[in-house]
């Protein structure tokens, strides 16, 4: 099948409009695809119907508009609609399932870890896109529809990207229901929603964008989570005394890194702490005296980088400011 839209030939129209009707009802007729339990196979199948078939059909539809074609379209978004409905379905099971009370993190983890297959098992070392995973876990919070921001960003605040499920996944693993974790910059929200959900921890996100903050809120609320929290501040000016697990996902660079750096070292004289991180900020959090990494320095910068707090180091720093 052609899968370059923009780019049909006359020659190709030929054979692509037959290649593109047989794959439909192949698609159609795939039994599994309608229960339930196929989540990560429906989530491939939608990720297909969007591209290569709709962007294909639209692109016949403006250079090659026939009955045929019409005919396609129709087929593709009802198979997509049907496909996306059953999907809502499960996303409200599982909501309730939250909502209600009757999961814990190990039963929770099992049950979608079962949905996404493969997805929450493969190496995380690469995990530089979205997969099946984040498909489930995005259906389990509120669409977040048009958010107004209002903050206009210093340059050294980053702008907001999501932490990959897989890595988020691999975090609450290593985080217990006894801590309390901080996600630094956390944007949505997702991150100490999932952790919280996934560890049993306390969990609490550190936002500036007010945006965003009220919107994490809003899932939080809605999904009955009491053991999180959202503050909407600047993470260079929170009192994070009761923390044990940080995390951030390169929320800001230079300077601004710095201070919030220097206010966890600061909470590291008083006891150990565990920082995890995601992105390009671990080549900066790495060179920091105090803090000792556990994985290998040389791993992929899209990697979860763990880092504990070194008393000894954290005394010296100490020493050197004064
Ligand atoms: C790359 S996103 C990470 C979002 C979230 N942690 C995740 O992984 O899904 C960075 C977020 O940090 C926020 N941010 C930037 N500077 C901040 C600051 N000084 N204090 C609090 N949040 C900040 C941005 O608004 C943005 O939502």
């Amino acid at each position: 099948m052609n899968d370059t839209p923009g780019l049909i030939d006359q020659e190709a129209i030929v054979t692509l409009i037959p290649e593109l009707a047989a794959r439909l009802d192949t698609l159609s007729t795939r039994a599994e695809l309608f229960q339930e339990a196929n989540f990560a196979a429906r989530c491939e199948t939608l990720d297909e119907l969007e591209f290569p078939i709709i962007a294909c059909l639209q692109d016949l539809t403006q250079s090659h508009p026939s009955p045929a074609v019409t005919r396609l379209v129709r087929q593709a978004r009802a198979l997509q609609r049907q496909l996306a409905a059953l999907d809502q379905c499960l996303f409200y099971q599982l909501q309730g399932l939250i909502r209600t009370g009757q999961s814990t993190p190990a039963t929770l983890r099992a049950i979608l870890g079962g949905y996404a297959g493969q997805a929450c098992c493969e190496d995380a070392s690469t995990a530089t896109e979205y997969d099946c995973l984040d498909a489930l876990t995005d259906g389990l919070f509120l669409t977040p529809g048009p958010l107004r921001e209002t903050l206009v960003p210093e340059p050294e605040m980053m702008y907001y990207q999501k932490t990959p499920a897989r890595i988020i996944w691999e975090l609450a693993a290593k985080v217990t229901a006894g801590d309390v974790f901080y996600d630094l910059g956390s944007g949505l929200g997702q991150v100490p929603m999932l952790v919280q959900l996934l560890s049993g921890a306390t969990a609490k996100g550190v936002e500036i964008e007010p945006a965003y903050c009220r919107y994490a809120q809003a899932c939080a609320d809605e999904l009955r989570l009491t053991r999180v929290e959202f503050l909407n501040a600047d993470a260079r000016a929170v009192d994070y005394t009761d923390g044990t697990v940080f995390f951030v996902f390169t929320s800001f660079t230079g300077r601004l890194m710095q201070q919030v750096l220097a206010r966890l070292w600061q909470v590291a004289q008083q006891k150990p702490l565990k920082l995890f991180s995601y992105g390009p900020g671990t080549e900066t959090i790495a060179r920091q005296p105090w803090l000792r990494r556990l994985n290998p320095a040389d791993s992929h910068r899209y990697q979860l980088a763990e880092f504990r707090s070194d008393p000894t180091q954290a005394l010296k720093a100490m020493t050197l400011q004064e």
